[in-house]
């Protein structure tokens, strides 16, 4: 038997050390906020916080994070995760939403260290996290909004 520190509480898995993080999440512990889009790394849907930094949970096994912190979409908290959710809420980002859990975990992770991202900071940051609905140009203005509510902004 595995374990999972998660969103702030250590729970069981069983499930083989090799299972990737995002079918522990998913499927082991129902937390669906955490989305599979390619499971190759490749488009960021599965973006989780391992220790902070933002990790592809579909290419990252669950023993990868034994002794780790992990954080979903479900477990953000601060001020930070919250000035991102209600720029993302005043700016409207979402469109059908897939992606959205992962940009949002993206822009949190850059925000908590970057406080007052460029442009060309927050396309770096965010470049792994595609959209499928083209919701770039509002992430990007959620993003600066979300830093001139904590303080910074470009
Ligand atoms: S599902 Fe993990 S990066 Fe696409
Ligand atoms: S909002 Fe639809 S994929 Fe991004």
């Amino acid at each position: 038997m595995s374990s999972v520190h998660l969103n702030g509480r250590t729970v069981p898995v069983d499930a083989a050390p090799d299972t990737p993080l995002l079918w522990v999440l998913r499927d082991h512990l129902g937390m669906t906020g955490t989305k599979f889009g390619c499971g190759m790394a490749l488009c960021g849907a599965c973006t989780v916080h391992v220790d902070g930094v933002p990790t592809r949970s579909c290419i990252t096994p669950l023993s990868a994070v034994q002794g780790k912190s992990v954080t979903t979409i479900e477990g953000i908290d601060g001020k930070v995760a919250h000035a991102v959710q209600a720029a993302w809420d005043k700016l409207q980002v979402p469109q059908c939403g897939y992606c959205q859990s992962g940009q949002v975990m993206a822009a949190t992770a850059l925000l908590a260290r970057t406080p007052r991202p460029s442009d060309a900071d927050i396309d770096a940051a965010m470049s792994g996290n595609l959209c499928r609905c083209g919701t770039y140009a509002r992430i990007r203005a959620a993003i600066h909004d979300a830093a001139a509510t904590l303080g910074g902004g470009a």
